[in-house]
């Protein structure tokens, strides 16, 4: 079924073999869509953070390869090109795969591949809201990052679910941590949310236990870029923090996020290979410089909440409790 893509909320869309993309660097001030006419301008999006967030990253990587065969390029090359992007998100890898089992490889059989990636990833999203939503507790959520519609394929993972609860008439509140160095929160969060007229608050990464303490979150949910086999979950940089503070004053801390985010290939999240930054995003707020010309930063883009941290992993499949070895494994069987 085509999902009505305005409804949803998606941050792309494939019209004429063009794939369009919702630029999340301009956001929230300008709603500007960069139109990608090939692979390379693709694999330039996903670099360059037009479009970000795993399964969002799969999405458009699968387009990129529809497009690198209408271009008649070798799709080894289409692929290799993709690939090199973005270490982390392991829905690059997962959705690029799936492209590469495409038989026979021909530009209608792929671009149908790639727009059922899409279309098959916001159901994902809806089934995890169905499944999530019953767990929040009412009151206040803290989210960080943007685990929303701008990225997935749409409706959201970890928004999803607040989502649903909205729908369901449930009267949540949503937190967001800014998010630096990048600001998904506060620019982008704070942006769907607001467009989807569910309350949301934007705090600097350095209150939420100030906030917690005061007994001001009853929650905490967060998205994924990699959840190895054990359920250790790679997230955006700072929500180990989040997870840590979070046990501390004994609230639930929920990940959500598709299978497609479950990499099986690795027992635990020391195997995932962390995503490290040009350090200007570090440096800089816009144009502006923050720190002493020539001065060394790090700006490591994800860090690795440990399982023992993690209430419950919400997919499309279920929600999958301690101990995850067994209960990640039974969601696909
Ligand atoms: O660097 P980003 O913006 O691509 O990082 C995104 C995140 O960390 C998200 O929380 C994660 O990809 C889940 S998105 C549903």
């Amino acid at each position: 079924m085509t999902p009505d893509l305005e409804k949803v909320l998606s941050p792309m869309r494939w019209h004429d073999g063009v794939l369009e993309l919702l630029d999340q660097r301009l956001l929230p001030h300008e709603e500007t869509w960069v139109q990608c006419r090939d692979y390379r301008a693709v694999a330039r999006a996903i670099k360059e953070m037009v479009v970000r967030g795993a399964p969002a990253i799969g999405c458009a990587a699968a387009y990129g390869v529809a497009l690198g065969a209408r271009q008649k390029e070798p799709l080894d090359k289409v692929v290799a090109v993709l690939r090199a992007t973005r270490p982390t998100a392991v829905n690059l890898f997962w959705a690029l795969d799936r492209m590469g089992r495409v038989q026979p490889p021909t530009p209608e059989r792929l671009e149908k591949e790639a727009l059922a990636i899409h279309y098959e990833d916001i159901a994902a999203c809806i089934a995890i809201g169905q499944h999530g939503a019953p767990l929040l507790p009412d009151g206040t959520v803290l989210t960080h990052c943007n685990a929303g519609a701008l990225a997935t394929g749409g409706y959201g993972t970890a928004l999803g679910v607040v989502r649903a609860a909205h729908e369901a008439g449930r009267k949540l509140k949503v937190i967001a941590d800014e998010t630096r160095p990048f600001l998904q929160g506060a620019r982008l969060t704070a942006w769907e949310l607001q467009k989807s007229g569910i309350e949301v608050s934007v705090i600097t990464d350095n209150m939420a236990a100030h906030l917690m303490s005061k007994g001001e979150i009853q929650s905490v949910i967060v998205g994924a870029d990699r959840i190895a086999a054990n359920g250790d979950t790679a997230n955006k940089i700072g929500t180990y923090g989040v997870a840590l503070i979070a046990r501390e004053h004994k609230l639930p801390f929920f990940v959500a996020a598709p299978r497609s985010t479950i990499d099986r290939s690795i027992p635990d999240g020391a195997h995932i290979v962390i995503e490290e930054r040009d350090g200007r995003e570090v440096t800089h707020l816009g144009e502006r410089a923050i720190t002493p010309d020539g001065v060394s930063v790090r700006n490591p883009a994800f860090d690795v909440t440990p399982n023992v941290l993690i209430a419950a992993i919400i997919t499309e499949a279920g929600v999958a409790r301690p101990p995850y070895i067994d209960s990640l494994a039974g969601l696909f069987s």
